[in-house]
C-alpha cells in the first residue's frame, strides 16, 4: 500500500507548507483609485483585438476592496501562506521617485490581516504590471528599468520587510520577455527581436539588484519564479531533438543558466544566431544575476511536445529573433484543460527530477503555482462540482510527493488560483480559481476543489 492509499491524500514531509496565489493586475481591480498610476496592462487591454472579448482588468474580482473576505475564504482554506503580488503603479505612479503612501497602505493593511489569521505572506514584487511611464522609456530592453525594479524594491521591503517573510523577486520573465516583446501577446504587445533578448537580460539583472536591497534589508527567504518547461520531441528524428534543444534555450536555459550555473546559455548561437549578440551585457552582470536565493519558485502546469518547423516568417527583414523553427504538436492520447494544454501528470515529477540533476547549484524549490482552467458551471444544488480540476490537483501532488521521493528538495506548493481572475489575453473566459466568482455580482462561491484542498492540508497537518 502506497502512502497515498493509507489516507486518500499525496504525503508530504512534516514542515512542507501549502499556500495559494494570485496576482495583482489579474484580481485586484480599483484601477484608478488609491493614486495608481497606469501599468502596461491597463494599456494593452484599451488597444483593440488584444483580449478576449475586450476585457479589461479594471474592477476584475475587485480583491482591492474586498480583500477581508478573501482573506477570511484563505483562513477557512488552511493554508500556511498566501502568494500575492504587488502592483508597482501602485506604490510608484510613475514608475520613479517616492512612494504613493495609498498604494504602501494597501499592502500594509492586507499584510496584517493576512497575519491576523494566521497566514504567512509571500509577495511577488514584479508580476507583470510596469508602470506605463517605464515602458514610455523603452521599458524591459533599457537597463535603466532594472534599475528602477531596484529602487522600487526598497520602497516596498522598507514598508512590509518587518512583516512579510518570503519574497519572490519576478514572476514568469519568460513571459515578460518573449511573450511580452517577442510574440506580443501580453503587453506591451511588441514583435522584437533584440529587444526580447535585451528585455531577458535586464530582467535578469533587475532581479539581481532587487535580491542586494532585500538582502540589505535583512530578508532571509528570496526567490524567483520561472516557469521552466517539460519539453518533449514530437518524434525521435534529428530534425525534432534539435528542435526541442532550441526550444530549451528560449524556455529555460537562458533563466536557469545565468542564475544557477553562472553563464549565459550555452545554445543561443544556434538558437538565434546573430541577434544574441550580447550588446546589452555587462561585465559583473553574471555576479549579479547569480546572487544566491533561498529557493527557486516553479509554476508548472503542462508539457509540451514540440516539432521542427520551418521560419513562419519568411521575410527575413521582419523575421524576429525568438521565432526558433519549432511548433507545438497536439497530444490525442491525454485529456486537455480548457486552456487546450495536455494533462500529464508524471512530467512535472520528470521535470524536477531533471532540473536538480543539471543544476547541482539549484536551491530548494518552491511551487509557486500549478492549478488548472475547467469549464466549471453551478449546478442545480448551487455548487460547483469541479471534479477534473480536483483530479488535476490531486494527480499533480502526488507527482510533486513522487518528486521529493526521488530526492528533489521541494519546501512547498501553492496552488493557482485562489479565486477566478482576470487570465491575461483569454480574459475572464478561463477560470482557474478553487473559489469561483461571479463577475456580475462579485460573489465568491468555494468550488469542490477548495473543500478537497482544505482536507488535504487537514490530512497532511494531522500525518504529522
Ligand atoms: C502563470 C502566470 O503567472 C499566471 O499569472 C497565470 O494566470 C497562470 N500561469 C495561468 O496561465
Amino acid at each position: 500500500m502506497t502512502a497515498t492509499e493509507t489516507t486518500g491524500f499525496p504525503r508530504f514531509p512534516r514542515g512542507f507548507f501549502f499556500g495559494a496565489a494570485t496576482a495583482s493586475y489579474q484580481i485586484e481591480g480599483a484601477h484608478d483609485e488609491g493614486g495608481r498610476g497606469t501599468s502596461i496592462w491597463d494599456t494593452y487591454c484599451r488597444e483593440p483585438g488584444r483580449v478576449a472579448d475586450g476585457a479589461t482588468g479594471d474592477v476584475a474580482c475587485d480583491h482591492y476592496h474586498r480583500y477581508p473576505e478573501d482573506v477570511a475564504l484563505l483562513r477557512d482554506l488552511g493554508v500556511d501562506s498566501y502568494r500575492f503580488s504587488v502592483a508597482w503603479p501602485r506604490i510608484q505612479p510613475d514608475g520613479t521617485g517616492k512612494a504613493n503612501a495609498e498604494g504602501l497602505d494597501f499592502y500594509d493593511r492586507l499584510v496584517d490581516e493576512l497575519l491576523a489569521a494566521g497566514i504567512a505572506p509571500a509577495a511577488t514584487l514584479y508580476h507583470w504590471d510596469l508602470p506605463q511611464a517605464l515602458e514610455d522609456r523603452g521599458g524591459w530592453r533599457e537597463r535603466e528599468t532594472a534599475e528602477r525594479f531596484a529602487d522600487y524594491t526598497r520602497l516596498v521591503v522598507d514598508r512590509l520587510g518587518d512583516r512579510v517573510p518570503r519574497w519572490i523577486t519576478l514572476n514568469e520573465p519568460f513571459c515578460s520577455a518573449f511573450v511580452g516583446y517577442a510574440i506580443g501577446r501580453h503587453a506591451p504587445g511588441a514583435r522584437e527581436g533584440r529587444g526580447a533578448l535585451a528585455a531577458a537580460h535586464h530582467l535578469l539583472v533587475g532581479h539581481g539588484l532587487a535580491v542586494r536591497v532585500l538582502r540589505e534589508a535583512g530578508a532571509t527567504d528570496v526567490g524567483i519564479t520561472l516557469n521552466p518547461d517539460r519539453l518533449l520531441p514530437a518524434t525521435g528524428s534529428p530534425e525534432d531533438l534539435a528542435a526541442v534543444r532550441r526550444a530549451e534555450t528560449l524556455h529555460n536555459d537562458v533563466w536557469l543558466d545565468p542564475l544557477f550555473a553562472g553563464r549565459y546559455p550555452q545554445g543561443e548561437a544556434d538558437t538565434w544566431g546573430a541577434m544574441a549578440d550580447g550588446s546589452y551585457r555587462r561585465d559583473g552582470d553574471l555576479i549579479t544575476i547569480g546572487a544566491p536565493l533561498d529557493f527557486v519558485g516553479i509554476n508548472y502546469y503542462r508539457p509540451i511536445t514540440i516539432a521542427d518547423a520551418p521560419y513562419r516568417d519568411e521575410d527575413p527583414a521582419t523575421r524576429t529573433a525568438v521565432d526558433i523553427r519549432v511548433r507545438e504538436t497536439w497530444r490525442d492520447d491525454v485529456r486537455h484543460t480548457t486552456m487546450g494544454w495536455p494533462v500529464v501528470p508524471h512530467t512535472f515529477t520528470d521535470l524536477l527530477v531533471d532540473l536538480s540533476r543539471r543544476y547541482p547549484a539549484l536551491p530548494p524549490v518552491v511551487i509557486t503555482e500549478n492549478g488548472s482552467a475547467e469549464d466549471d458551471s453551478v449546478a442545480a444544488d448551487g455548487q460547483v462540482h469541479d471534479a477534473d480540476r480536483v483530479a488535476y490537483l490531486r494527480d499533480h501532488l502526488q507527482a510533486l510527493s513522487e518528486a521529493i521521493e526521488a530526492g528533489v528538495d521541494v519546501r512547498g506548493y501553492y496552488v493557482w488560483s485562489l479565486m477566478d481572475n482576470f487570465e491575461w489575453a483569454f480574459g475572464y473566459a478561463k477560470r482557474f480559481g478553487i473559489v469561483r466568482v461571479d463577475y456580475d455580482t462579485l460573489e465568491r462561491l468555494p468550488k469542490d476543489s477548495y473543500r478537497w484542498y482544505r482536507d488535504m492540508i487537514g490530512a497532511h497537518r494531522q500525518s504529522h
